[in-house]
């Protein structure tokens, strides 16, 4: 290569060698948009549901601060910290290797300056083997995205329903519902991707203006809540499985209600143990019986 920067082509062709080529990476995601194929992304928070994930081809993986909410049972994503997230990444990345992991910047690890959002998304790099990283806002944190690109790190940026702001917004609506919001939004949208960001994300976004979004940056444009017409589509996890019993937004398609199938589950449990179904001789451990014999005869059991 002569001192010169690895082409794309170059990085595919090691791609394609390589059995680790399962790995889903930038160019990988590129390569999709290239070739006309959505990308799959769903938010995890923990290890064997990750591992599921990647069994199942996932391309993407966003452990996202709604752990708040999903996991840890609070009314929104403020509470959740640093710490708390980078445990959740670690895990899921543990049981996917393969996808393309995000990590979510919870509120305040961004912003208060430039260099807190450096050091906690470099935290999620390092620490937990991410590919990328996610904050909320377009040209309030233009200055931030521009930071922590210029240190090497892959940011994707958040527009339109931003959770951590859902206090300023009036609560979890839609938003870009009249001409001059869709303004506000695109150029929020025009400014993270002159700061640099990899990638755009449209929550709860009406599908004319994410049409319009699309057409006006050249970067990766993803929706949740944001119409077909995008690079990839992100559903929370807990959402597709009907493990989320506060509210469904109107945007999510539910395949399984694990949910349901957990409380049946969980009552079948409970009347085998009171009516003595449970345990039976298949889940018994024995002893050799010479043993047994002398422990019995020695304790009269
Ligand atoms: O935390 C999260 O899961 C998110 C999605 C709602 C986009 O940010």
């Amino acid at each position: 290569m002569d001192g010169d920067a690895p082409t794309i082509a170059f990085v595919d062709a090691l791609e394609d060698e390589d059995m680790a080529g399962k790995k889903v990476t930038r160019v990988t995601l590129y390569k999709m948009r290239e070739e006309g194929v959505p990308i799959s992304w769903l938010t995890c928070y923990d290890y064997p549901t990750a591992a599921f994930m990647d069994e199942a081809g996932i391309e993407m993986i966003l452990v996202g601060d709604s752990a708040s909410m999903t996991v840890y049972g609070n009314p929104d994503t403020m509470p959740i910290t640093m710490e708390t997230l980078l445990g959740h990444t670690k895990a899921v990345r543990k049981g996917a290797p393969n996808a393309f992991l995000v990590g979510d910047m919870p509120f305040l690890s961004y912003h208060r300056s430039v260099e807190d959002a450096i050091w906690n998304a470099g935290r999620f790099m390092k620490e937990a083997g991410c590919d990328a990283v996610k904050l909320e806002g377009g040209v309030r944190v233009a200055d931030k995205v521009r930071g922590m690109v210029n240190a090497g790190i892959p940011v994707i940026g958040h527009i339109g329903l931003t959770p951590q702001s859902s206090a300023m917004l009036g609560g979890f609506r839609v938003q870009g519902k009249d001409v001059e919001s869709a303004k506000l939004m695109l150029e929020d949208a025009k400014a993270l991707a002159e700061a640099g960001v990899m990638s755009i994300l449209l929550e709860c976004v009406p599908t004319p203006v994410a049409q319009l979004i699309k057409r006006s940056v050249d970067v990766l444009v993803f929706g949740i809540g944001a119409g077909p017409d995008l690079d990839g589509q992100l559903l929370i996890v807990h959402d597709i499985l009907g493990l989320f019993q506060a509210f469904q937004p109107k945007f999510v398609k539910q395949y399984a209600n694990l949910g349901k199938a957990s409380i049946d589950a969980f009552k079948e449990y409970i009347d085998d143990v009171r009516d003595g179904r449970f345990p039976q001789k298949e889940h018994e451990y024995t002893m050799p019986e010479e043993e047994e014999k002398r422990l019995r005869e020695m304790f009269d059991v």
